[in-house]
């Protein structure tokens, strides 16, 4: 679960602590019909700021107990949620995500006791097997030579599956299509069964993620993504723009029970991913002035600040404005487009990776590799749509590869993986 006493990486940039507070009041105020700009009042938001003081501390990187070898300090696997998505606290450097197609998933609500069962036999074969990659026993069964390191494994169920048994239930619903999205093949949509390995070393990371899938009987890799992480400290690492990306993010146990873990019913512990293969036009993007970068992401490139002052770490204020009464943060910047107060919605955790497949017919397929968790779809659609309306950074970005999954809840010894599918 998460360190909230880790202390920050003395030379990589400051975590951003929490804004729920904040963000809520400002939430409410424009739910009651104040929208931004429309007189809420710095005092408001200055007071709200001083408040947030039960703010979890913010995470910094696992360092404790690295072994003298080099080898990564191991991650638990076991717990009341999957690793791999709050621990470790910085993401590891590597990342593959494998998405697969199982056979015969059933339509919508018509699982049978047979399918329930075979699924639940699934998840929890994939979760013994965790264990053991992730336990010294990782040489001889899966070929980790030098033991497991950091690996973490990550298992999600994709709509279908989800609808399959029940279409209530949370991940049951498919992502409608964005702007964009046309350019998507269905070779690297969707997918029923997800497994996520990440690591600090890249062999392990593929082998580890193979040998899980091939044990799933008759089920073929639909897609697959590699990706890669700037150093960083907790989620807060340099973009393949250049950018901080991973600032404002619900960080500490109690803000990650309020936005990204599922609170109750048979998925509780789980959590709803979404995955976006975004190509990037880093090219374009690096040929503007930097100021005109700055505007279209809303920060500092040097440091990740706010246009509208403070720290790495400290949120926007939307509301600032220059004398001549232009907003500070640009109207059509990502973060005003993206920030949770316009959107309506919970935070995210975002813990992307950046990809590159190299360069075909001149064009690099190359980008980041976006990956956020909540506890609700809403979350991620809603935001999404508004993007699409609004942000200045979409001019830079081609949607290649797109899927949502429920991330299982946590599992033990004592707990199988999946034990509490209906
Ligand atoms: C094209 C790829 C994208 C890039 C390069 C990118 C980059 C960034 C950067 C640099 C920030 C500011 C620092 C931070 O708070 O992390 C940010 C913030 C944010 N982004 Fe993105 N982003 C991308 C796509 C998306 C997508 C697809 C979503 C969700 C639909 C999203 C949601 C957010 C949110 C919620 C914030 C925080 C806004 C705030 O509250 O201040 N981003 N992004």
């Amino acid at each position: 679960m998460m360190d909230d006493d880790a202390t920050p990486h003395p030379t990589a940039p400051n975590p951003a602590p929490t804004g729920t507070r904040r963000r809520d009041l400002l939430r409410g105020a424009i739910a009651a019909g104040i929208g931004a700009g429309a007189g809420l009042s710095a005092g408001l938001l200055a007071s709200s700021a001083a408040e947030d003081d039960d703010a979890p501390h913010a995470s910094g990187p696992d360092t404790s107990g690295t072994p003298a070898t080099g080898r990564a300090a191991s991650v638990a696997a076991d717990g009341d949620q999957q690793a791999g998505i709050a621990r470790p606290d910085t993401p590891q450097p590597h990342g593959l995500l494998l998405a697969l197609d199982l056979p015969d998933v059933p339509e919508p609500g018509a699982a049978d006791a047979a399918f329930r069962d075979r699924l639940r036999e699934l998840c929890a074969g994939l979760g013994r097997s965790i264990m053991t990659l992730t336990s010294a026993d990782s040489a001889d069964t899966a070929g980790l030579l030098d033991g497991p390191g950091d690996l973490t494994v990550t298992v999600g169920l994709g709509p279908r599956v989800m609808a399959a048994l029940d279409p209530q239930l949370p991940g049951a619903e498919p992502l409608p299509a964005f702007a964009g999205d046309d350019a998507v093949p269905a070779t690297r949509a969707g997918g029923d069964l997800l497994i996520a390995t990440y690591g600090s070393d890249p062999n392990d990371v593929h082998r580890a993620a193979h040998w899980l899938a091939e044990a799933v009987p008759d089920a073929t890799v639909r897609w697959s993504q590699r990706g890669f992480r700037a150093p960083g400290s907790g989620t807060v690492a340099r973009n393949p723009l250049g950018f901080h990306d991973g600032v404002i993010v619900p960080r500490g146990d109690h803000e990650l029970a309020e936005h990204v873990w599922i609170p109750d019913g048979p998925m509780a512990g789980g959590s709803i991913c979404v995955v976006r293969r975004l190509r990037l036009d880093t090219t374009a993007f690096a040929a503007e002035p930097v100021e005109h970068q700055e505007a279209v992401i809303g920060r500092h490139r040097h440091d990740g600040s706010p246009l509208s002052g403070g720290g790495p770490s400290d949120e926007v204020d939307l509301l600032a404005k220059t004398p001549d009464g232009q907003y500070v943060t640009p109207v059509r910047s990502h973060v005003r487009a993206a920030h949770p107060a316009l959107t309506g919605s919970h935070l995210m955790l975002r813990r992307g990776y950046a990809f590159d497949d190299g360069v075909t017919d001149g064009t690099a397929d190359a980008g980041l590799l976006f990956i956020c968790f909540q506890r609700d779809l809403r979350t991620f659609v809603q935001t999404q749509f508004r993007l699409d309306e609004t942000d200045a950074l979409t001019e830079y970005v081609t949607p290649t590869g797109s899927a949502t999954f429920l991330i299982l809840p946590g599992f033990s010894a004592d707990r199988p993986l999946g034990a509490t599918l209906p």
